[in-house]
């Protein structure tokens, strides 16, 4: 279970326990491993078990228990210690941290501190060496103008992300006023970002699935509000936290922008991983896509996660070409789409992606091709379209071949 981030814990209070242990139900990438009412038992539990985390909650007999830290931290140094305490007395956490502690969290724990927590550990575990597999990948895909191909490509990546039974993959419509993810996969959702924005600070991981739309691909959906007037209802902060629940139980979140970039798109922007930034080979086009890569360079960090996507290689013959676009936008383009307009139009009538629709389509293997290469398999033959003469025509002739060899 490499996706899975395995805990002890131990608390002699059954109440607090049980209550931790709802709130890791239903967080896929929790595993309780081991729990334990007796402070002199755990690390005996731990040195067994091996598990990721131990969670030593303190107050029952803090003395004891920054032993249990001690000892744990010397016998079993590979676990990570996360020390819960009611607590937030600066001296009681300076020892705990002095015991051994990587993490402390003042009880009753928030949902929220208890995911960032994780994810500091988990990360922390990925400095030691191990797999990338265990993180999660945030995609987000913006359109250098509406019509790209940005949505198309969200809900196709995310049903070909999700048809690896590895990955777990859910799709927020950040596109609040006219995002259409729902109709591509023909649902009718029962609640949209707007619930669960709102009641972000309230959900533990059981709700918060219950409140996604799950598409018979796998895909799990957050669609956009069902009234215009709701849109506004939905803070930077709010969208802040649901992507960092979303992350803390899911592989792969994607996420489609709206056009506007505005407050909520930026917020979406700097959490990502990856930002897809889908064009098509116009001159409006290329010119956004400067324009936008300007502006882009101007926030942290955020330019060396774009990655071009030419969508609709092969429109028609006016099309700019390959090179001059790469010259124009100054960089290398990470992946093309070939056009299909017929496929489209029927996928998008049908309301069913791709995959189901028509799974040997160039368009299909290609996104298919495109997921791995996000999750960095098979990434150095798809990395980059190469600026010189032959690394283009080699790659040019790369996908088909690729897709037909993996039938
Ligand atoms: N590769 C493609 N080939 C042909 N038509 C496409 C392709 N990608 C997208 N389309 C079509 O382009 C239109 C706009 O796509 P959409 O995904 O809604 O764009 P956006 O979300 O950027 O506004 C849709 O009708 C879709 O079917
Ligand atoms: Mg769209």
């Amino acid at each position: 279970m490499k996706n899975v981030l395995r805990l002890a814990i131990v608390d002699p209070s059954d109440t607090a326990r049980d209550a931790l242990k709802g709130m890791l139900l239903g967080m896929d990438r929790v595993w309780l491993e081991a729990e334990c009412s007796r402070y002199e038992f755990f690390a005996d539990v731990v040195a067994q078990t091996n598990p990721d985390i131990g969670v030593v909650a303190i107050d029952s007999n803090p003395t004891k228990a920054l032993e249990l830290v001690a000892q744990l931290h010397e016998a079993s140094p590979e676990c990570c210690i996360l020390v819960l305490s009611n607590s937030t007395d600066g001296n009681l956490i300076l020892r705990a941290m002095r015991a051994g502690a990587k993490e402390f969290l003042s009880q009753p724990v928030k949902l929220d501190d208890l995911v960032q927590a994780l994810e500091r550990i988990g990360n922390r575990n990925l400095g030691r060496g191990e797999q990338r597999s265990r993180g999660c990948n945030v995609i987000a895909l913006a359109g250098a103008t509406g019509g790209v191909g940005t949505t198309s490509l969200a809900v196709n990546l995310g049903c070909a992300l999700a048809s690896d039974e590895r990955n777990s993959v859910v799709l927020i419509d950040l596109d609040l006023c006219l995002g259409d993810a729902d109709v591509c996969l023909d649902t009718i959702p029962d609640y949209t970002l707007v619930d669960v924005a709102q009641n972000a600070s309230r959900m533990d991981f059981t709700l918060l699935k219950r409140s996604l739309t799950k598409h018979s691909s796998g895909l799990f959906l957050l669609p956009r509000p069902v009234q215009l007037d709701d849109v506004n209802l939905i803070t930077p902060e709010d969208l802040q936290r649901v992507i960092g629940l979303l992350k803390a139980t899911f592989t792969h979140v994607l996420i489609d922008l709206s056009k506007s970039y505005g407050t909520l798109d930026r917020v979406a922007l700097s959490m990502a991983d990856h930002v897809l930034l889908v064009t098509q080979l116009d001159l409006p086009c290329l010119r956004n896509v400067v324009r936008l890569l300007m502006s882009f360079s101007e926030m942290n960090e955020l330019a060396k996660k774009v990655k071009v996507v030419v969508n609709r290689v092969g429109l028609d013959s006016g099309q700019i070409s390959l090179k001059k676009a790469q010259e124009t936008i100054g960089r290398d383009i990470f992946w093309q789409l070939p056009n299909d307009y017929r496929v489209m139009v029927e996928v998008r009538n049908n309301g069913v992606p791709l995959l189901q629709q028509a799974p040997k389509a160039a368009i299909t293997q290609s996104i298919g091709q495109l997921a791995l290469a996000l999750n960095g398999e098979e990434a150095a033959d798809a990395a980059t379209v190469e600026t010189s003469k032959t690394g283009l025509g080699r790659w040019l002739n790369l996908w088909p071949a690729k897709a037909e060899a993996k039938k």
